[in-house]
């Protein structure tokens, strides 16, 4: 079944060209980052603007790399969130447009779980369940029992900032570009982890929960002095802010390590999935595998770490195979839908 992947939840526009939830022939992304940087973020219009610019052409070259035609294409997968309200409209409704035009079904999935398949792709014919997932991206931090691929119970999430938030901050409190992630990566690797005594918020009796806004103000507080603010200037040498960010990604790596850890030994886990744009980070990766346990561990392969469409297209097949009916037109996206 050749499914075709549509992407818009927040500032790229992707599509993608995948067969039996697994073989991607073609992985299609438009990034607007050039763009937003001049914002320091995301700025929610600007980016609607430009999926509609972009989602077209995006679709034309997903068709063209994999070597096929609009109507060999047997499904239309979309993100219906959680994202932007604006660009997801755009992605919904031209998932729509195109099935009605086609005469093909077509179905809204869910992007956090779309994260999380990203990291089975590889592995369908080998799945371990119960599994633990792990999703760390730039709007969700969550931890979750796995029981089946569309069968989920939550064990733990943010309580204020997402990981790839607190990077996205901490990068701007250091005068970076956004997204913060890769650069404070980059930075992080010449820099002293030990040096300064970061450490990641806890919840009371709630053992599986995070907490980065805290550990953020630390490191507002450290580069530019108590009390300040984000518009105070740095006080700290050009020299030390390899150490901060080395610091900070290091507590924020030990906390969610630590966590996903316990988590599934105390579930019962076989297996450990993880997603979302932070995943890409090598750190975090060699910073798990550091551990031994003997709990497989699986990444996202290269390209399906960050937003893409070969991982919608992908858990779309697996929806459809499940329900063999598509969604109606009457479909809503959706800012913000549990998992
Ligand atoms: O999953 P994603 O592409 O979009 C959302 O669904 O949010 O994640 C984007 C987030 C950003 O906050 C970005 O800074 C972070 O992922 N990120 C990283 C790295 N690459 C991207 N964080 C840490 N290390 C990285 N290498
Ligand atoms: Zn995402």
């Amino acid at each position: 079944m050749l499914v075709l992947g549509i992407e818009s939840t927040c500032d790229e526009t992707a599509a993608a060209i995948v067969e039996d939830g697994y073989k991607i022939f073609s992985n299609e992304i438009a990034s607007q980052i050039d763009i937003h940087k001049k914002y320091g973020g995301v700025f929610p219009e600007l980016a609607s603007r430009i999926h509609i610019k972009n989602i077209i052409p995006i679709i034309d070259l997903s068709l063209k790399n994999a070597k096929i035609k609009k109507e060999d294409i047997d499904l239309i997968a979309v993100a219906k969130g959680p994202g932007l309200i604006g660009p997801l409209l755009i992605g919904v409704n031209v998932a729509k447009a195109l099935s009605i035009s086609l005469k093909k079904p077509f179905i809204g999935v869910n992007h956090i779980e779309a994260h999380i398949y990203a990291a089975m792709m590889e592995n369908l014919n080998n799945l371990k369940f119960p599994a633990l997932g792990l999703i760390i991206s730039g709007g969700h931090t969550i931890l979750t029992k796995i029981l089946d691929i569309g069968k989920y119970e939550k064990i733990g999430a943010t309580t204020d900032d997402a990981i790839g938030e607190s990077f996205d901050k901490v990068a701007k409190i250091l005068g970076l570009e956004y997204p913060g992630g890769p650069i404070i990566e980059k930075l992080a690797k010449q820099g002293d982890s030990n040096r300064y005594d970061f450490k990641a918020g806890k919840i009371k009796n709630r053992p599986f929960d995070f907490s980065f806004s805290g550990l953020k103000t630390k490191v507002l507080y450290t580069v530019k002095g108590q009390n300040s603010s984000m518009h105070n200037a740095i006080i700290i040498k050009k020299n030390d802010k390899k150490d901060i960010a080395a610091s900070f990604q290091r507590a924020v790596f030990e906390d969610i390590i630590k966590k996903s850890y316990i988590a599934a030994k105390n579930f019962n886990c076989k297996a450990i999935y993880i997603g979302g744009g932070v995943s890409n980070n090598q750190k975090l990766k060699d910073m798990f595998y550091e551990k031994k346990i003997n709990i497989p561990i699986f990444f996202p392969k290269k390209d399906l770490s960050l937003d893409n469409a070969a991982m919608i297209a992908g858990l779309g097949y697996q929806k459809f195979k499940k329900r063999i009916i598509g969604d109606l037109l009457s479909l809503h996206p959706l800012s913000s839908i549990p998992l």
